[in-house]
């Protein structure tokens, strides 16, 4: 049998509360790629942490080609060979595009960079960038771009790394368009004929069987299954049933039984470069799914509704009166709320605990005397939605950049749901978010809709597909679809969002 590139061996890694990895076994072969799935907190970043030297595991051993190693700083990893991009990619955001890629490759400059060497890093640079081609401004600061654009600088961080024998790729594609996956597959193939082998965390299903040549399933921090994916028999279900350790029922809950009073009603919204002549009506009981791919123009539809993006033209109407939302704050007065799709973008986390996220929109609900937080009111209520959403963390008051990135989603969810509004947005609601875990927030948006106007918006066809009642597809900044969803099979809708037709 041919050498193993790497092979780790019952890595146990325990923080406060959680045993995150519990005698964890993964190994790579020489130019394959290796998914690792897993529920959210299963402990697959935890893994690629302590491979990337940014943990040290309590147990376990590690070997590469062979020989068994210490990982002990991240520095040591990338002697070694390794190459991460981590799920939440750490960038100086005042810094440009090159020097965020070639950050900490130049120690004997120490993190600066004289304006002599600037030629040669462009030089590098570009030459990275015609093995990964990518439009980006390098020369921008990061802070400036968009999540696409940060995740490719981070893939082109771990690409320029010139010593690198495996890569990690840790849920790259999350936010990537297909247009950019198309560019990433493109060069994980390549980096296999050289005899790259590549770790990749996704919870894309169909991605899997597109690029790895194995997977691993990981349960509780611990190996519960690896096979090649073109074994017999492993589709979708299989594999979900591997995650969860059950069978999938049906994810999506039962349709709106008919449709309520009419709540938000939007004429010919309109915002120059993103969209135009958008008009729905939102109701209470009946979901309206709004489809589109990245690009298509959901994302400034979002902001613009929640007062984010200023509008071109157009009315908002809710309950009956016309209402001007020019921030989020006003949007949220009107009783509008949007749940965001980036939680890291967007900055609707903060460094702080679990409960402060869930109440931060929603004060007034947990405010005692004065302006003092009624400290225990807001345990409770945290609790009750820790419980309610299956929040895999040890207590309300853990730091919520401590949860594993699902989680943190579902947080993100709470949060919005812990509001007190009359019309709910859900962009792009379980990015990141375990098949289990899907489950129990679309009973939760379907159980709102009974009371509320609940608007799902997204680029997952199937997903927009499988909650919503009434179907709305944009394509290029226009309505192309808008039809309630009885009448829509999920292929025409899909089909309609890739080009723009009717779709038969
Ligand atoms: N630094 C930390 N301190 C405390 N707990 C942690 C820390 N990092 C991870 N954990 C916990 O360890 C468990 C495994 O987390 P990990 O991030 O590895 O999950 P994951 O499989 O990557 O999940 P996801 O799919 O949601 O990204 C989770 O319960 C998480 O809350
Ligand atoms: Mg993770």
């Amino acid at each position: 049998m041919e050498e193993l590139t790497l092979q780790m061996t019952g890595i146990v890694k325990e923080f406060p509360g959680v045993r995150a990895l519990d005698g964890a076994d993964f190994d790579l072969a020489p130019g394959e790629v290796h998914a690792l799935l897993g529920i959210n907190g299963a402990g697959k970043s935890t893994l690629i942490k302590v491979l990337s030297g940014v943990y040290q595991a309590d147990a376990g051993r590690i070997s590469l080609n062979g020989r068994d190693i210490k990982i002990n700083s991240p520095q040591a990893a990338l002697d070694h060979g390794i190459a991460t991009v981590y799920q939440d990619p750490q960038m100086i955001g005042s810094f440009t595009g090159y020097e965020n890629i070639f950050l900490g490759a130049e120690s004997d400059s120490a993190g600066l960079f004289p304006r002599i060497r600037r030629r040669a890093l462009r030089a590098r640079a570009s030459e990275l960038l015609e093995r990964f081609p990518v439009d980006i401004d390098l020369s921008r600061p990061v802070g400036e771009l968009s999540a696409v654009e940060k995740e490719s600088i981070a893939i082109l961080r771990a690409l320029s790394r010139e010593n690198m024998s495996v890569l990690v790729l840790d849920e790259p594609t999350s936010i990537l368009t297909r247009r950019e996956i198309d560019v990433l597959f493109a060069q994980i193939r390549m980096l296999k004929e050289r005899g790259i082998s590549i770790i990749y965390i996704t919870h894309r299903l169909d991605e899997v069987f597109e690029i790895a040549d194995r997977l691993t399933v990981f349960r509780d921090g611990e190996n519960v299954a690896t096979c090649s994916t073109s074994d017999e028999g492993l589709d979708h279900a299989r594999i979900a049933e591997l995650m969860l350790d059950r069978e999938l029922s049906n994810v999506y809950p039962p349709k709106g039984v008919a449709p309520g009073a009419d709540v938000l009603s939007v004429r010919g919204l309109a915002r120059a470069g993103g969209f135009d002549e958008v008009s729905f009506t939102a109701k209470r009981g009946w979901i309206l799914g709004v489809f589109g791919l990245v690009g298509s123009g959901i994302d400034e539809l979002c902001k613009t509704l929640f007062g984010v993006l200023g509008r071109t033209g157009g009315t908002t109407e809710i309950n009956g009166r016309t209402v001007a939302l020019k921030s989020p704050s006003d949007a949220i007065a009107a009783g509008l709320f949007l749940v965001p799709g980036d939680r890291r973008a967007e900055g609707q986390i903060s460094d702080e605990s679990v409960s402060f996220n869930v109440i931060l929109s929603n004060m007034a609900r947990v405010a005692g005397l004065g302006f003092l937080i009624n400290r225990r009111a807001e345990r409770r209520d945290a609790a009750a939605m820790v419980e309610e959403l299956d929040i895999k963390t040890p207590d309300v008051a853990e730091d919520v950049s401590l949860l594993s990135g699902g989680n943190q989603q579902k947080v993100v969810i709470g949060k919005g749901l812990y509001t007190d509004c009359e019309v709910y947005v859900f962009q792009e609601p379980t990015v990141g978010v375990d098949v289990g875990a899907k489950a129990g927030i679309y009973e939760m948006i379907r159980k709102l809709s009974a009371e509320k106007a609940v608007i799902v918006v997204g680029s997952d066809c199937e997903e927009v597909y499988g909650l919503c009642d009434h179907a709305m597809v944009l394509h290029q900044g226009r309505v192309v679809m808008d039809k309630p969803a009885s009448e829509v099979r999920l292929e025409q809708m899909l089909l309609s969002g890739l080009t723009g037709g009717e779709g038969q």
